[in-house]
């Protein structure tokens, strides 16, 4: 005010005015402005002027049961609506043919399909000098490249015809980590599971105090395990080899195995001087309730442990552990809505994922399992430690615009690379019911009559668990040479 005459003039005009009037005027331009900037916003970041006028329209559709395959996630004041598909033909884990139980993605370079992609010719030399993953990421780049100025093109007509535009497209490539070897995966194995699902998995650890499993942590099999994860994404990203690009994004799950596993196997791997800084996330933590080894500590501890890991970034994050119960478990239709629940958020979190095409994801089995569903991928059983990667298509429409789309795939990103292929059959349960009230998740299954839980390890293996378990640390025991299930035995 004092610095520019104009004002100073304007000022002293003011002055005749009441108090009143003047707040009243200065708080219409506050007002003004605030709306201005907001809607300014809103254009530039959607360039969609449409949706400002239906955003009332969004409060059935919010409510609506999702579709199958199908979540929502928001940006901005605008509600998207997001679509999964895995494209087949680039991993050997989606083929049918490939049986995961045998599969060795570390002697098979990630599953990645020896082919060539159109875009190779884009490349110098015509891709002749590069790697099989260098021209891979190549390829994702340029679908990526051609769905943007399709989106923008798509933008533009629709703005001029008035009409919504169609959906935007995107391609991300996900690496799905599971844990290394826990304490409650050696239990679990000592026990059988069904002992450990009605009686042990609910306890802190053995009766005789020879292992804890609550926030179970990793066994020196698991830490075993993630080195050799490290030494392969050391070789896989260097010079001599496949010189792989690094995930640009880390995401990790809350429990302790997850963040240990993450920060072994990525260890002196990228900037930070190869300390990981990645993002903890609540939704990727393992199916929840009952199971102690599912229950994480508080965010302190993590603060405290894991000092480069970013905690701050997820709004669902909270400080003590406010999912997990002790009665009751997650049943697998709440994990799957939830792990969706993850990815719109993702999805839609454009500070976190932004045009980002390469994102690890450090998680659990039952959580990995929800999330291939989600991705459209079939089902693929994770050993611990081991990693899939997975090539997603990802669709984002406004939800404001309820026309079905008919185009999917119809020019760049189509031409016979990842188009042209049927829709994932997605057996998923309708999320809309998935229930959301704890007290009606699954309560403890109760123990066989004839299951004596006292010596139910030492039936099954011929000795104590500590014995059991330096076997299993000292590689002299395989731990699943007694089947995991009962044989004959009524399943409960
Ligand atoms: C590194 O990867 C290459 C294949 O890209 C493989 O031939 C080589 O054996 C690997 N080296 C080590 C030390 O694993
Ligand atoms: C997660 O955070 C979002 C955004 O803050 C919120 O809308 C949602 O209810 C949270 N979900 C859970 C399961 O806490």
């Amino acid at each position: 005010m004092i610095y520019y005459s104009p004002h100073r003039k304007a000022h002293r005009r003011w002055k005749g005015q009441t108090r009143l009037c003047r707040l009243t005027i200065a708080v219409q331009i506050l007002l003004l402005l605030t709306v201005s900037l907001v809607v300014c916003g809103l254009l530039e970041m959607s360039d969609m002027g449409a949706s400002l006028l239906s955003l009332s329209g969004q409060k059935a559709m919010d409510q609506a049961p999702l579709e199958v395959g199908e979540g929502q996630g928001q940006e901005g004041s605008t509600k998207y609506t997001y679509t999964y598909k895995t494209l087949p033909g680039y991993f050997m884990q989606d083929d049918p043919a490939t049986d995961a139980a045998k599969f060795d993605f570390m002697s098979t370079n990630f599953g990645l399909i020896d082919r060539d992609y159109e875009s190779d010719q884009s490349l110098p030399d015509g891709g002749r000098g590069s790697t099989q993953w260098q021209r891979f990421e190549h390829h994702i780049s340029t679908l990526n490249r051609d769905a943007r100025e399709d989106n923008d093109e798509d933008r533009r007509s629709a703005k001029r015809h008035g009409s919504n535009p169609p959906p935007q497209t995107r391609y991300v490539l996900f690496f799905l980590g599971r844990h290394g070897n826990g304490y409650h995966n050696i239990a679990e194995r000592y026990y059988g599971n069904i002992a450990w699902d009605c009686h042990f998995s609910a306890l802190y650890g053995d009766p005789d105090g020879i292992m804890t499993w609550s926030d179970a942590h990793l066994s020196k099999e698991g830490k075993r395990q993630a080195r050799e994860v490290n030494t392969f994404w050391k070789n896989q990203t260097s010079q001599d080899a496949q010189k792989m690009s690094l995930p640009e994004l880390y995401l990790v799950s809350p429990l302790d195995r997850t963040l240990e596993t993450a920060e072994i196997s990525f260890d002196g791997l990228g900037p930070n001087n190869g300390k990981l800084d990645a993002v903890v996330m609540e939704k990727v933590r393992e199916g929840t309730g009952i199971h102690t080894c599912d229950r994480r500590s508080n965010v302190e501890y993590i603060r405290q442990k894991f000092p480069t890991y970013n905690v701050d970034l997820d709004p669902n994050l909270t400080e003590t552990d406010e999912y997990w119960i002790g009665d009751r478990r997650e049943p697998d239709d709440v994990l799957v809505k939830r792990l969706r629940g993850f990815f719109d958020d993702l999805m839609s979190n454009t500070a976190l994922a932004g045009d980002k095409e390469r994102i690890s994801i450090t998680s659990h089995s039952g959580a990995i399992g929800a999330m291939l569903k989600v991705l459209g991928h079939r089902k693929f059983s994770l050993t611990t430690g081991a990693v899939i990667p997975v090539f997603v298509k990802v669709q984002r429409k406004s939800s404001n615009d309820e026309k079905e789309d008919k185009t999917l795939g119809r020019r760049h990103g189509g031409g016979g690379e990842g188009a042209n292929h049927e829709d994932p059959t997605l057996d998923l349960p309708d999320l809309g019911d998935a229930e959301t009230d704890k007290s009606k998740w699954e309560p403890v299954p109760s123990c066989p009559a004839d299951l004596d839980l006292a010596t139910v390890g030492q039936k099954r293996w011929g000795m104590g668990l500590k014995e059991f378990l330096d076997g299993v640390e000292d590689g002299t025991l395989d731990p699943n040479a007694v089947p995991f299930e009962f044989t004959g035995r009524s399943k409960y």
